[in-house]
């Protein structure tokens, strides 16, 4: 679980990310495709070119509910409980694209707030990341 500063570290960054969930969201899914295409199978409906209204919809539902998930620090295991189910049973993700991704959302953020990507913040934020991921593939066995 996170202390009390990194909740803190999350949610303020949060609270910059949060303004332009599509873009910054689609930067990340492009990121994840570029760096691992592997990553692009479990998005074949998708059009996966850079910026896409695909990308820029799927990047601001994924944001989306990490912010939700920010906010609920205490019961990841709950707020994430539906989204777990939905990537272990009907997605069936590999495990690895999650760290993937988690990377790339870290790059996203320290690219458009080099000012607040501090050390220590970046820490949180991995840690926030890892802990949501280990949450949405809890159940694939
Ligand atoms: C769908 C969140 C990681 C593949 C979704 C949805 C959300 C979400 C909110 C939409 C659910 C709905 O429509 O009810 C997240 C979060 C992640 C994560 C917070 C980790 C931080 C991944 C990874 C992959 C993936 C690593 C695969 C590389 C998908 C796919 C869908 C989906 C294929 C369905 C897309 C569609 O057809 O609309 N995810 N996801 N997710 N996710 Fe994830």
């Amino acid at each position: 679980t996170l202390t009390d500063a990194e909740k803190a570290a999350v949610l303020s960054l949060w609270g910059k990310a949060s303004g332009d969930l599509e873009a910054l969201g689609a930067e990340a899914l492009d990121r994840l495709f570029r760096s691992f295409p592997q990553s692009k199978t479990y998005f074949s409906h998708f059009d996966t070119s850079p910026g896409s209204a695909d990308l820029r919809n799927h990047g601001a539902k994924v944001l989306g509910a990490l912010g939700e998930a920010a906010k609920s620090m205490d019961n990841l295991d709950q707020a994430l409980s539906k989204l777990s189910d939905l990537h272990a049973y009907n997605l069936r993700v590999d495990p690895g694209n999650f760290k993937v991704l988690s990377h790339c959302i870290q790059i996203v953020l320290a690219a458009h707030f080099p000012a607040e990507f501090a050390p220590e913040v970046q820490a949180a934020w991995d840690k926030f990341l890892a802990a949501v991921s280990a949450v949405l593939t809890s159940k694939y066995r």
